[in-house]
């Protein structure tokens, strides 16, 4: 029997209480389609952090590197600010892994009413590819004359064309498995340098992919068509900061975060690859045991997939498909009465033969 080793980090608030769920729903696709979960569970997060004053040991990186893939809820707490929670795990992970690519599906599921007026499933498919390692986020930067009137902050938005290049090439090629379609987001019109050598290094790698058709739209009017347009769009590249924020949009078109998944890549399998839901903590319901654990059963999914389980990723999904479309447990953010374990159980009850 196949084993995979999974490193998994609950983290904080509805973390905890949405992983248990898409474990419950992997050991069953496990038993299922003959694979074993050895599960190694690591409680970091800011709990960890009040106690010990770092949010993951120094040595962390080492602990989860012999892993196949890591499973985490979610990062945050309203005791710890939030650039110290973020920076202290989730980027030192997807940094230190070069975890480049981060992949967002945004589809709008049979049975969820969208706030888009008059708007079904087959209006929103999209799937996001986020540069993970550097633009916006490289983390460079710093303040002078803190706290004086003479205060300058300075956050510096690092593009490299090796960094650029390889996730537009990951882009397209993920165009290539779908419906050929790539757009790209940008804003060379404002941001000169950095966006301008974007666009520049998309017209390259564009030359390498004549079947895949590319389009171009600025971050703004990307906000704007994905509203009106859904149905325009296949595959959508963009940057680390362009593409968070189109990305919860993106959520909210399919109904509710506690639906959108996603997974953290190293296209080159040196490390291990981190799946995650796209929520944060949500401090607000967390507790009360009504968490939508869908987000975090699609990312399982995604999971499987990348560990190779093919027909035990689309056997997870499907089944969450059912759950969703019959709609009778749902969670309060999709307008239903049910619990985060209500939602478990339909899932792994679905999943049976
Ligand atoms: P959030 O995603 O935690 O919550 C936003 C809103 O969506 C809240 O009203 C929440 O109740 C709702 N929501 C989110 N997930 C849900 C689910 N599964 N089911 C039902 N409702 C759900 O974002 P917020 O409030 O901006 O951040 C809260 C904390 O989470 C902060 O500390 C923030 O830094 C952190 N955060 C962590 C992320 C991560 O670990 N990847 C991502 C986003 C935020
Ligand atoms: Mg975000």
């Amino acid at each position: 029997m196949k084993r995979y080793r999974l490193a998994v980090i609950p983290g904080d608030g509805i973390g905890r209480e949405v992983i248990p769920e898409g474990m419950r729903v992997l050991r069953a696709a496990g038993h299922r389609f003959g694979f074993a979960l050895d599960a190694e569970e690591l409680p970091w997060g800011c709990t960890y952090y009040l106690e010990h004053g770092e949010m993951m040991p120094a040595d962390g990186l080492t602990a989860l590197r012999d892993h196949d893939a890591i499973y985490l809820g979610a990062i945050g707490d309203p005791r710890v600010p939030d650039h110290i929670s973020l920076w202290g795990l989730l980027l030192r992970i997807r940094k230190g892994f070069d975890l480049y690519a981060n992949l967002r599906p945004i589809r709008l599921l049979e049975g969820v009413t969208s706030p888009l007026r008059d708007r079904g499933p087959g209006d929103l498919d999209i799937l996001f590819v986020r540069e993970n390692t550097e633009g916006e986020y490289s983390g460079l930067g710093g303040r002078l004359n803190s706290g004086t009137a003479h205060e300058v902050a300075l956050q510096t938005a690092v593009f490299t064309r090796r960094g650029t290049e390889r996730i537009l090439r990951y882009a397209f090629d993920v165009a290539r498995t779908r419906r050929r379609r790539l757009t790209h987001v940008t804003k060379s019109n404002a941001l000169q340098h950095t966006a301008v050598m974007w666009d520049e290094v998309v017209a390259d790698v564009a030359g390498d992919y004549p079947d895949v058709r590319v389009s171009r739209l600025h971050v703004d009017a990307a906000a704007y068509q994905m509203v009106l347009h859904p149905e325009w769009f296949d595959v959508m590249v963009g940057s680390n900061l362009f593409a968070d924020i189109l990305t919860d949009l993106g959520a909210a078109l399919q109904g509710s975060l506690g639906l959108a998944a996603s997974a953290n890549l190293d296209p080159t399998r040196t490390s291990p690859s981190m799946f995650e839901p796209v929520h944060g903590s949500a401090p607000d319901i967390a507790g009360k045991g009504i968490a939508n654990p869908m987000a975090a059963i699609w990312t399982a999914s995604l999971m499987l997939e990348h560990l190779g389980e093919t027909d035990a990723a689309a056997a997870v999904f499907d089944a969450l498909r059912r759950v969703v479309r019959n709609g009778e447990i749902r969670t309060p953010d999709l307008g239903g009465r049910s619990s985060t374990a209500d939602v478990g159980e339909a899932v792994v009850e679905a999943l049976r033969p």
